[in-house]
């Protein structure tokens, strides 16, 4: 084998390295992922390198007097975009857009590019996927273009390094990590080693130059990004694209963020001239939602800054064959397991013979814990065969012991709740003695599970 190249072994789920091959990964303890990779070993110092270069001479500066302006970002002026990148592109940072094929990643992106090259900056477009007549043909749905943006098909790295040194775009967009190659590497484009080191020239390109590359990715099965999970600890930011593609509704999450907060999410609807702007989720979230059916009640779960209403919908029924069915959607199965265990316990609920099925509507998938009360109130209505009054919302953290919890942000819920016109508020005790008064909403304390149950009607 020639000077300054080995092979070494990667599990091709969660990009973990060994000498040796292995039958089951010690990361991720998945069976059969490992293969074998040749990688230059002179190739691999140059990313860790990258990071020491970054910021011109290696000489210490002072904290205090290194200067960051508002200009250090670029707005894309699409606002959901953004906000999730915390207030616009960063000069010189990677953004790794995650999702399933066909979510809209491509689109997506090639609206920001429409964005930015209208606003008069320079842009690459470098597509390994598809040909420029196919790119042409979504370009023309989506609206008119300049002459700023540029549009290359390669997958060689190497090209592509030459070509963004000569033309010096101000973004560059790669489409997708998984189909670029160095020719330094032997082994196919998308395995560990081809994305890391793809990777890592980029990031060569963008922190030298200060150039702000978006790259896609594609996502497995169980919603990594394909291959190697050390892509995202490359990256500045990362973001999925999520949502089922039968339903029109996109939500795009921030995972990581380095220039801003996670968990922030932007909301689209993709539309026959590309993805369009969904400013006021909860009013579309709770679209055509029943308003006299038992199990049925709206929750207030806050995603990154912003308070989004949704419904939550539980289906209690009569278990026919003797283990009893559990199934949830959007929410975690174990914590709907567990709240119906306090149910059963701490308010007397008979759940034990009984299949549930709890649902969040919309293509949402929500993990804050103020949403247990809703929940719990949902299925509690299922089970009883009583309306929860439509014009309440709900929102409270339920403890093993049945106890309500106060939650953060509490206000911000109750003012999107009033914004949206509902009537009244079942909350923890707890978050009701700074709200009281503030607000034209009626605003129900309760402290324990018993006490909630009193609500349903
Ligand atoms: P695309 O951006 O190609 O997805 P990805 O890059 O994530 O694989 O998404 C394309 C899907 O969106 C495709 O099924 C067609 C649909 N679409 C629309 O519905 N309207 C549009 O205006 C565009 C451009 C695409
Ligand atoms: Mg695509």
């Amino acid at each position: 084998m020639a000077k300054g190249k080995k092979t070494v072994f990667f599990c091709q789920n969660c990009g973990y390295e060994s000498p040796k091959w292995m039958g089951q990964c010690p990361g991720c303890r998945q069976w059969n992922t490992f293969v074998e990779e040749t990688i230059s070993t002179s190739a691999g110092k140059g990313i860790s390198q990258t990071m020491v270069k970054t910021s011109g001479g290696n000489e210490p500066v002072a904290l205090a007097k290194i200067k960051t302006g508002e200009d250090d970002r670029i707005k894309t002026e699409i606002e959901e975009l953004d906000r999730v990148l915390g207030g616009g592109i960063v000069q010189g940072s990677m953004v790794l857009v995650g999702g399933d094929p066909g979510i809209g990643k491509s689109t997506l992106l090639l609206q920001v590019c429409r964005q930015l090259s209208n606003k008069g900056h320079k842009i690459l477009y470098i597509s390994g996927e598809e040909s420029l007549r196919q790119i042409k043909l979504r370009a023309e749905r989506i609206g008119e273009f300049n002459d700023l943006l540029l549009l290359m098909c390669e997958t060689n790295l190497e090209t592509i390094r030459s070509t963004i040194e000569r033309v010096r775009p101000e973004a560059v967009v790669i489409d997708s990590i998984q189909t670029m190659y160095n020719e330094d590497i032997s082994s196919a484009p998308g395995s560990v080693s081809q994305v890391r080191e793809s990777t890592g020239v980029l990031m060569q390109i963008a922190k030298g130059l200060g150039i702000s590359i978006f790259i896609v990715g594609h996502v497995t099965k169980d919603g990594s990004v394909a291959g190697p999970r050390v892509l995202e600890h490359m990256v500045d930011t990362v973001l999925y694209f999520e949502g089922d593609r039968q339903v029109a509704y996109r939500i795009l999450r921030s995972v990581k963020n380095r220039f801003g907060s996670t968990n922030e999410i932007g909301v689209f609807e993709m539309q026959n001239k590309g993805l369009a702007e969904v400013k006021n989720p909860s009013q579309v979230m709770l679209n055509g939602r029943p308003t006299d059916a038992s199990g049925s009640v709206v929750v207030c779960s806050i995603e990154g800054t912003r308070p989004i209403l949704i419904e939550i919908q539980a289906l209690v029924t009569r278990t026919n064959f003797g283990l009893p069915r559990r199934t949830s959607v959007g929410i975690d199965y174990n914590r709907v397991n567990l709240l119906m265990a306090v149910l059963e316990k701490r308010a007397g609920l008979h759940l034990g013979d009984w299949d549930a099925y709890v649902n969040l509507a919309g293509g949402m998938k929500l993990g804050e814990p103020a949403i247990d009360l809703g929940i719990v109130m949902a299925i509690a209505s299922s089970y009883k065969n009583k309306v929860v009054d439509p014009e309440l919302l709900i929102f409270g953290e339920v403890g093993l012991s049945g106890e309500i919890r106060g939650v953060s942000m509490a206000e911000q819920r109750v003012r999107e709740a009033e914004k949206l016109g509902f009537t009244a508020c079942l909350m923890p005790k707890a978050n009701l003695e700074s709200l009281q008064g503030k607000y034209q909403i009626r605003l129900i304390g309760v402290s324990n599970i018993k006490e909630a149950m009193n609500y349903i009607i």
